[in-house]
This record gives structure tokens, C-alpha cells and sequence, in this order.
């Protein structure tokens, strides 16, 4: 899980220094899984219940499942989220960073350190004996407070030798609720927030997600490893 980790953040890292005004996500994505490849890892995404890709980039009001396309090219001011998985000797690193093209609003600028500062937030909970229901308060509550809105559809979830295991992490819940977090236990924590509704629409290519009031909306993930301490972040470039 540890090297996994290390694969899909440098992945990540990979995408967003390409992440610049003129390339499409189709490039980007195509960058990226040469990378993952190269490193003897894939993407796990391809294929998973028929999406196209192998990331996700979605930009601007598009919050999660954006496809990659030649169509799609970056400006200046656009945000990017890119949602990496890598597979590396059958086990899954996941994260997410919503990347700045050029120089952003103020305002969307609060929403990208507002959504990030969550999933610190919600890793800060991330501890032996805690309850999922604490890292979910935790990440709602501050999104809240910052005036955003958490998506309630879509949530994290645990990670290993498949993309997606129990338990499910929601963005919002009670303290001290839902199942105990045990170390050993490798969880991906995903705030996925937007500007001015909890709602969203899926568009006609059936995988899009967008904030529901057109605005922008902003996604960023670890994988993270309960220990007898300090929650680790295995999506880190190196250890
Ligand atoms: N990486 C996403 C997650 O964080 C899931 C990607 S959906 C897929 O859970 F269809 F692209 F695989
Ligand atoms: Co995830």
C-alpha cells in the first residue's frame, strides 16, 4: 500500500505540473498513464463499470468522473481536479488535487484552501479508536463553516486490494458514529465540495458530475493508513 501510495502521488504530481493553459485533459491523461506504466503499475479506473479514461479530470463546475478528452483544453483561470488511481502489485494508492491553470479568482481560490484544508481536517481524525463518523463531522463542519457545501452522493470509502472497499467515509455525519477505525485499516478521505448547493447533476455522457448551480466545485483525496499513532498519508510522493 505504501509504494502504491507512492505511484499515485507522483502520478498526481506528474499531472499537475502538466496541468497548464493549452493541453487538453485527453494529453494529460494520456502523460500520466505512460508514467503509471513505466513504473510497472496501472490504471484502475480504465474500464471500472465502462469509464473511458484512465484518471478523472473534471474542471471548473465539474466536481468528480470528468473523461478525459482532446476536446477539453485548459485556460488560464480554470481549476482542475485530477483523481488519480494506481495499481502496484495489486494493491490501490487514490488521491486527488483540484490544481490551479495560471491565476484563479479570490474566490474560487477560498473554495480550493477551504476543500483541502477539510481533508486535513478529516485525516486529523483519522485515529486508532475514533469512529468514521468523527472524520466525517470533522470534514463537514469546517466546509460549512467556510460557507461551502459538502456533495452528500458521492463519499470515501476504503482502499486495498480494490478501488473502492468498506467502510464507506462520508463528507458528513455524527461524532462518534459508524465503524471503528482499527490500525491497519487503509481508508481514502475525499472532500468533494461545492460553492453553493449540495446538489448535482451527472451529464448526458453518463459519468460527468457537476455542481448543480453551474458553479465551481472542488475535490481533493488521500489514502491513509491507521496506525498505533499518527494517521500516515501513503499518498505521498516519497517516504
Ligand atoms: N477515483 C475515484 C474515487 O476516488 C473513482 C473513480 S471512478 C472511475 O473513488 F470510474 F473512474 F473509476
Ligand atoms: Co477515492
Amino acid at each position: 500500500m505504501i509504494k502504491a501510495g507512492e505511484l499515485a502521488a507522483q502520478a498526481l504530481e506528474l499531472a499537475g505540473k502538466n496541468a497548464v493553459a493549452g493541453i487538453s485533459t485527453w494529453e494529460l491523461d494520456r502523460i500520466v498513464n505512460d508514467f503509471i506504466v513505466s513504473k510497472g503499475g496501472h490504471s484502475p479506473c480504465k474500464g471500472y463499470g465502462g469509464f473511458p479514461g484512465h484518471n478523472c479530470f473534471s474542471v471548473n463546475e465539474e466536481l468528480i468522473h470528468g473523461i478525459p478528452s482532446k476536446k477539453k483544453i485548459l485556460k488560464e483561470g480554470d481549476i482542475i481536479s485530477c483523481d488519480i488511481v494506481a495499481e502496484l502489485d495489486g494493491y490501490m494508492g487514490d488521491n486527488t488535487k483540484t490544481f490551479r491553470i495560471g491565476t484563479i479568482s479570490d474566490e474560487t481560490e477560498r473554495l480550493l484552501q477551504a476543500t483541502e484544508t477539510a481533508l486535513y481536517k478529516g485525516i486529523e481524525q483519522a485515529v486508532k479508536g475514533n469512529r468514521v463518523g468523527d472524520i466525517s463531522n470533522a470534514v463537514q463542519t469546517y466546509v460549512e463553516g467556510a460557507g461551502y457545501c459538502v456533495v452528500k452522493k458521492y463519499i470515501g470509502h476504503g482502499v486495498g486490494r480494490e478501488m473502492h472497499e468498506d467502510p464507506e467515509v462520508p463528507n458528513f455525519g455524527k461524532p462518534g458514529r459508524g465503524p471503528r477505525l482499527i490500525p491497519g485499516m487503509t481508508i481514502a478521505i475525499e472532500p468533494m465540495v461545492n460553492q453553493t448547493t449540495d446538489q448535482v447533476k451527472v451529464l448526458s455522457d453518463n459519468w460527468t458530475v457537476v455542481e448543480a448551480n453551474g458553479k465551481m466545485s472542488a475535490h481533493f483525496e488521500h489514502t491513509i493508513l491507521i496506525t498505533e499513532s499518527k494517521p500516515m498519508i501513503l499518498t505521498l510522493p516519497s517516504h
